[in-house]
């Protein structure tokens, strides 16, 4: 039987390069932390119990990042090294079986790399490395002769014939738990910037006859750390064009790829069609055969299928039935509940609303805080008056009711099934059902007076 893995997450350090008020490992890549990203690859080959997440810099957010992910924390108080740092997790770890080193900064491994690191499951520890044209800052990897893996030395601590080395230490190992546990307090502080260098475990691990594994990654892609926000651009950057990429080959249509913005929890279904810079965020779930008009952006959006969106049109939290027409330039926020087949367009806005199916909203609306019924046609410049200055009040329009365009509905307020709305009223008490409410001044004609007037 495999032994059991334990992942052990190193995100307590204070990402001093970030310039940032908040700890590197929250800040977002692809729409997500980048400690969420390390720890949901983690899920890939551990339990959530498995997993110890090494906390330092904010240690209460991250806690409450990973609350839902069910993982344990160690609190590294003090940031005395990467060595330190794994030595923290030790009570929260178990003491046998596989463990893996992951960084709270390096998001990008894959499952499939972390999978065959785990698969290897060495005798006494495997590092992943790679070749790079510019190693500079890295550790390096001093090997014997015949290519064994001797030791790490970091770029501060290494000679002018060692910086040339290009074949670096990705900072990721699948050790022998058993192994390092015994070996861990041997590590010392003895190198110029006094810490704790995680990196001394494979000579000291070499000096007791165990052999280190250097596993050199195709793709040196996957181990970019963030320091900076440069990188993280590029972290992000990468996140994107995979989702893009995983998008296209499961049958989603993107135009001009590079310029749209998805998180990786957005779903788009078959079919459907993203136009140029569309961004799709948060909880997003786009159904088959739907069209995103170019500028459009939607956060946390559930869209059922054959919804058009017309370009510039802003969708958050709200969900929009089936064969719907929203936009241009529409706006649903807060909680909107849109039928199927119902039609909302240019400057119309949203808020807290349930349209019901069939209804129309085509021009220059505000529904605010409604109750829409079926088939219910609300005319161009319609106002939901919803707010008296202290509190929010609801307007019911019941199924199939015509209000006239420019109408002024004075909430709270009913509008029974059937009733009609004449042009331009204002609106303050219920209309019943069948009923033409008309609340507006008479037109009055005076005859000869322009004449009158200019003489
Ligand atoms: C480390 C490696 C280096 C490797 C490089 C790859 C050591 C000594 N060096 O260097 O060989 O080439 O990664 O990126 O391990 N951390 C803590 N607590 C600490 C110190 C660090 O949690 O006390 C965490 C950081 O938050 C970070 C990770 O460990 O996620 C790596 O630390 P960092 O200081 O970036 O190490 P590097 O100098 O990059
Ligand atoms: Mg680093």
């Amino acid at each position: 039987m495999n032994s059991p893995v334990t992942v052990v997450i190193l995100a307590a350090g204070m990402g001093t390069r970030m310039c940032s008020k908040i700890a590197k490992v929250l800040h977002r890549a692809g729409g997500l932390t980048l400690v969420e990203h390390v720890v949901r690859l983690a899920l890939t080959v551990a339990e959530p119990e498995n997993i110890v997440v090494v906390v330092g810099h904010q240690a209460d957010q991250v806690r409450q990042t990973l609350a839902p992910y069910g993982v344990k924390t160690a609190e590294q108080t003090e940031q005395r090294g990467t060595g330190h740092a794994l030595r923290c997790a030790q009570s929260a770890a178990p003491a046998t079986g596989h463990l893996v080193v992951l960084y709270g900064d390096a998001p990008l491994l894959t499952a499939e790399t972390l999978r065959s690191l785990v698969d290897e499951r060495p005798e006494t520890a495997t590092v992943l490395t790679a070749i790079l044209d510019d190693p500079t800052g890295y550790g390096r990897i001093l090997r014997d002769p015949d290519g064994h893996v001797l030791a790490i030395v970091e770029h501060k601590a290494a000679t002018e014939a060692q910086r040339a080395i290009r074949e670096i230490n990705s900072g990721i190992y699948c050790f022998r738990a058993e192994r390092l546990w015994a070996h861990i307090d041997l590590i010392g502080t003895n190198n110029p910037a006094g810490e704790f260098y995680l990196t001394d475990i494979v000579e000291l691990l070499r000096v007791v006859g165990g052999k280190t594994h250097a596993r050199i990654l195709a793709d040196p892609n996957e181990l970019l750390g963030i320091n900076s926000r440069v990188e993280l651009a590029e972290v992000d950057r990468i996140f994107r064009a995979r989702k893009v990429i995983d998008l296209m080959l499961s049958g989603v249509t993107i135009e001009k790829p590079e310029t749209v913005v998805v998180d990786c929890d957005v779903t788009v279904g078959q079919d459907s069609i993203l136009e140029p810079g569309t961004r799709l965020v948060g909880a997003t779930h786009i159904g088959e055969d739907c069209r995103i008009g170019a500028g459009s952006v939607l956060e946390n959006a559930q869209l059922a299928e054959g919804v058009i969106v017309q370009p510039y049109t802003i969708i958050q939290d709200s969900s929009v039935g089936a064969g719907s027409r929203l936009g241009p330039f529409a706006r649903l926020r807060m909680h909107n509940v849109v039928g199927a087949i119902a039609h909302i367009g240019n400057f119309v806005e949203l808020k807290n609303t349930t349209l019901g199916d069939g209804a129309k909203a085509n021009h220059l609306a505000y529904l605010g805080d409604s109750i829409i019924g079926a088939r219910s046609n609300v005319g161009a410049g319609t106002i939901t008056c919803n707010y008296d200055g202290v509190h929010k009040h609801p307007t019911t329009i019941g199924e199939g009711v015509f209000v006239g365009s420019n109408s002024t509905l004075v909430a709270p307020v009913t509008l029974e099934s059937g009733s009609y709305i004449a042009a331009g009223s204002v609106i303050t008490d219920t209309v019943p059902t069948g009923a033409l409410g008309l609340g507006r001044g008479r037109q009055v004609n005076k005859p000869g007076w322009v004449k009158a007037k200019k003489g």
